[in-house]
């Protein structure tokens, strides 16, 4: 497909790119800024791996067209952490065991910070819902949800301040 100008936010800052608009966000993330924390996994929209915010919101970004940001905002994981200070949901995935191989975490930890913005008192069912798009082959999924549980007030904490 013919090239086209994309102009949109990314993690906060102007980003332009000439791309085939047909190709995904995710590969735009990934090879034109080289972003890697998003990661590549199914490519079909079934396993959460390439979880990033578009709009605030979470979405697959293997399924989404570069030609749908346009004039949109995108963020990343590599968004969360400031400077030497990680981001409260990163360090309760640590701290509960939520990270055996890696691969499902930066979806995952984008997924639920979508969620606690919206939801900062979550019961589990919620966070289980929430998460219900992204697969983790390691953890069986209660670490994780415990670290969602747990990073919810600090988030908000952190979001009032
Ligand atoms: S890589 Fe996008 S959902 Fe699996
Ligand atoms: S920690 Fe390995 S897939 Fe989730």
């Amino acid at each position: 497909m013919k090239k086209q100008v994309i102009i949109f936010q990314l993690n906060g800052e102007p980003a332009e790119i000439h791309i085939d608009p047909a190709k995904s966000l995710l590969k735009v993330i990934r090879e034109e800024f080289g972003l890697y924390g998003t990661k590549a996994g199914c490519g079909k929209g079934e396993c959460g791996a390439c979880t990033v915010l578009l709009e605030g919101q979470a979405v697959n970004s293997c399924l989404i067209p570069a030609g749908k940001i346009n004039g949109c905002s995108v963020e990343t994981i590599e968004n969360l952490s400031r400077g030497e200070d990680i981001h409260p949901l990163q360090k309760a995935f640590a701290e509960k065991g939520a990270v055996q191989c890696g691969f499902c975490t930066p979806g995952m930890i984008m997924s639920a910070y979508a969620f606690l913005k919206s939801n900062p008192r979550p019961q589990p069912p919620e966070v289980r819902t929430a998460i219900s798009g992204n697969l983790c082959r390691c953890t069986g999924y209660k670490q994780i949800e415990a670290a969602i549980l747990a990073a919810a007030p600090e988030m908000d904490k952190e979001n009032k301040g």
